[in-house]
């Protein structure tokens, strides 16, 4: 039976606060990022031609059949298919992503959710959000070894959300928006050793890191009150303050420390790094009326691409 194509997508998303301590159990908050989006589409292919994945914005095209198992697309789709105990059908599946690479965003995950939702709906089996989170988790591991879940979470739901592992998941108030002037460092950030190290360096000193991530734990709680209340100057001092604390737990670095105070001195509420760190991107707090005078001062600092974004 020929069947329609189907299309679907997943925002990226940027970690409001919490990264790295969220991996040791803490609580952290992240948000969608609905205007950055990942694609996938399902379309039919000739009868016997198994499923090829085309990823355009790589230039990659590979049978499903003849992809390594550690390839992510390829592992999104067996364990949608796995899922479904469905068998390979005869499909062109091509995924496109606006969302950039590395750099703290989601891709990674943003992609493998669009691909699940895609091939699984063009099976006619469309997945409920906790599974869909659940199987993107697994393809997380390839590009994070120990992800926390909070990327999936947050992306699958597509809501701000308060994430604790072993916890079930509390989708977030937004008292007031807030408004996220988004800013590129430049550098790619690998999630997998900005990860690796901080467990070393826990490794090395494990009560000074228990400390710092339970500091941490304290701002994000104090970052929810100010996220329902719509308390923008107290959330905007929390960043900088979780910001530190990032810095002290070693993943920030020159670049984003730069951009980071740009954003203040331009009129910012806050500003941190957000995601795995040393690369990557930093988030500021603005005001609508300092927003792009934050922009502009991001560009000036080096900022590789800024986008603004509302949480709400
Ligand atoms: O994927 P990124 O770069 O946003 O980093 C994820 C955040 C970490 O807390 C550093 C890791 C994790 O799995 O939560």
């Amino acid at each position: 039976m020929a069947r329609s194509p189907v299309e679907a997508s997943a925002p990226g998303k940027v970690i409001l606060f919490g990264e790295h301590a969220v991996v040791y159990g803490r609580p952290a908050i992240a948000a969608p990022i609905s205007q950055l989006r990942a694609t996938a589409r399902v379309a039919p292919a000739p009868s016997g031609s198994g499923l090829t994945i085309a990823a355009a914005d790589l230039g990659a095209r590979v049978r499903l059949a003849e992809a390594p198992a550690d390839e992510p697309l390829a592992c999104a789709a067996r364990l949608a298919l796995a899922r479904l105990q469905a068998a390979e059908p005869d499909a062109v599946l091509s995924v496109h992503s606006a969302i950039p690479i590395a750099s703290g965003l989601g891709s990674g995950a943003a992609v493998a959710t669009a691909l699940i939702r895609a091939l699984t709906g063009y099976l006619g089996a469309p997945v409920a959000l906790e599974a869909l989170s659940a199987l993107v988790y697994e393809v997380e591991k390839l590009h994070h070894g120990t992800p926390s879940g909070i990327d999936n979470t947050v992306i699958a739901y597509e809501q701000p959300v308060w994430f604790q592992r072993g916890h079930p998941i509390e989708r977030l108030r937004v008292g007031a928006a807030l408004t996220l002037v988004v800013a590129d460092s430049g550098m790619p950030s690998a999630t997998r050793e900005a990860v690796g190290s901080v467990r070393q360096a826990r490794a090395r000193a494990p009560a000074r890191y228990e400390r710092l991530f339970d500091q941490v734990a304290e701002v994000v709680g104090l970052a929810r009150q100010a996220i329902e209340r719509g308390a923008a100057p107290t959330l905007g001092a929390l960043m900088d303050r979780n910001h530190a604390l990032l810095a002290e737990i070693g993943v920030s670095s020159e670049a984003l420390d730069r951009l980071a105070q740009a954003a203040r001195r331009a009129g910012a509420l806050g500003a941190k790094l957000s995601g795995a760190g040393r690369g990557g991107h930093m988030i500021a707090l603005a005001e609508d009326d300092a927003r792009q005078a934050v922009a502009q001062a991001l560009r000036e600092a080096g900022a590789a691409h800024v986008i603004e974004t509302t949480v709400a």
